[in-house]
């Protein structure tokens, strides 16, 4: 993209003891983008948003945001001028709304007053404030429930206040962690258009989910995340070509030094976007098969690795998308 990023995520690591949960993520994302991260169950998504609002402080890398936006003083060449969101938290507060994985509104207040105290921490004028609860009942469908306990919410409606709560301040970027998680289909389909909705309103959003289908139509991008390390990133379009061009190819070989392998061939700029070790056979996934099995072959012949078995196949969207997750197919 021609476009300065509004966010710059720069090489990121974070631990959790001695597991180290993000590796090494950098990533850019665009003004007024819907960007999907997608990966399966603790492959490190939440964490990864936790910090880049600023919330968990990674132990290396930083995340940068366009500061120029906020402040009237502004470069003399005209260039973006950026700020660490762990430095700049104040900023970096009003910049983001985050609507987490579990509701964070209270229950035993009405949904209007859920939204006046989530107001009531960003310092809101008080005309401001009311015109945005007013625009928010109406673009989050909560204005019949606007005296409506939180806690008698049904599922849907309290994703949507959790949603309205984070729009309070009318943030630039909204974060949305697994927003239609434990939601029918015609609920999930619902909260969607609403975040389509508030997208052309014009604010950035980055959302997570483990449901590739789910969100392929409408993401701008999208980033899948395994085990920590992004594995990719591309518009929903592209990663479709790729991943339905991809192939993949198992090897078994003797002595069968796995790991071996896997390093030599995996280098920056290969045409390998993954390799796996399962059981007894090396499997590596490429869109460029007669190319890597021509360096595959190669590279056994310099670790003296002697080749027992090859077997190239295509395996369906979904199928592959599992397996380059490590997500387990489920029974439908
Ligand atoms: N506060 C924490 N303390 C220790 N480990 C954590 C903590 N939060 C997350 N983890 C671990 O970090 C990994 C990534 O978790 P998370 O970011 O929640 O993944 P996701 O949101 O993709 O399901 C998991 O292995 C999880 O167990
Ligand atoms: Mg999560």
């Amino acid at each position: 993209m021609d476009r300065p990023p509004i966010l710059k995520i720069q090489r990121i690591s974070k631990r959790f003891g001695k597991k180290k949960v993000l590796k090494n993520i950098s990533l850019d994302i665009y003004e007024g983008e819907i960007f999907g991260l997608i990966g399966s169950s603790g492959s490190g998504k939440t964490t990864l948003l936790k910090n880049l609002i600023g919330y968990l402080a990674p132990e290396e890398g930083d995340v940068k945001f366009r500061y120029d936006y906020f402040v009237k003083k502004k470069s003399k060449d005209g260039k973006p001028m950026y700020a660490s969101v762990f430095k700049q938290q104040r900023l970096a507060k009003n910049l983001f709304g985050f609507a987490s994985q579990e509701p964070s509104f209270y229950q035993k207040l009405t949904v209007k007053e859920n939204l006046k105290y989530f107001g009531s921490l960003y310092n809101m004028h008080k005309k401001a404030l009311d015109s945005n609860i007013d625009i928010l009942l109406s673009l989050m469908d909560l204005r019949h429930a606007e005296k409506t306990l939180a806690g008698d919410l049904s599922g849907g409606m309290e994703r949507r206040l959790d949603i309205a709560c984070a729009l309070i301040h009318d943030p630039e970027v909204l974060i949305l962690d697994e927003p239609t998680s434990d939601l029918d289909p015609i609920l999930r389909d619902h909260i969607w258009s609403l975040v389509q909705k508030i997208n052309k309103k014009g604010t950035t959003i980055i959302l997570a989910s483990h449901h590739l289908s789910e969100v392929e139509n409408f993401c701008s991008r999208l980033a899948i995340i395994k085990d920590g390390k992004i594995i990719d990133v591309a518009s929903p379009a592209r990663l479709k070509t790729k991943y339905a061009e991809s192939q993949e190819i198992r090897i078994q070989t003797y002595p069968g030094r796995y790991s071996n392998i896997a390093k030599a061939i995996k280098r920056p700029g290969s045409n390998v976007f993954d390799i796996q070790i399962r059981g007894s056979e090396l499997i590596i996934f490429s869109d460029q098969p007669q190319a890597v099995i021509h360096e595959l072959l190669h590279t056994l012949e310099v670790l003296k690795e002697e080749l027992i078995d090859i077997n190239v196949s295509r395996p369906g969207l979904d199928e592959l998308f599992m397996k380059i997750t490590g997500e387990e197919k489920k029974n439908p």
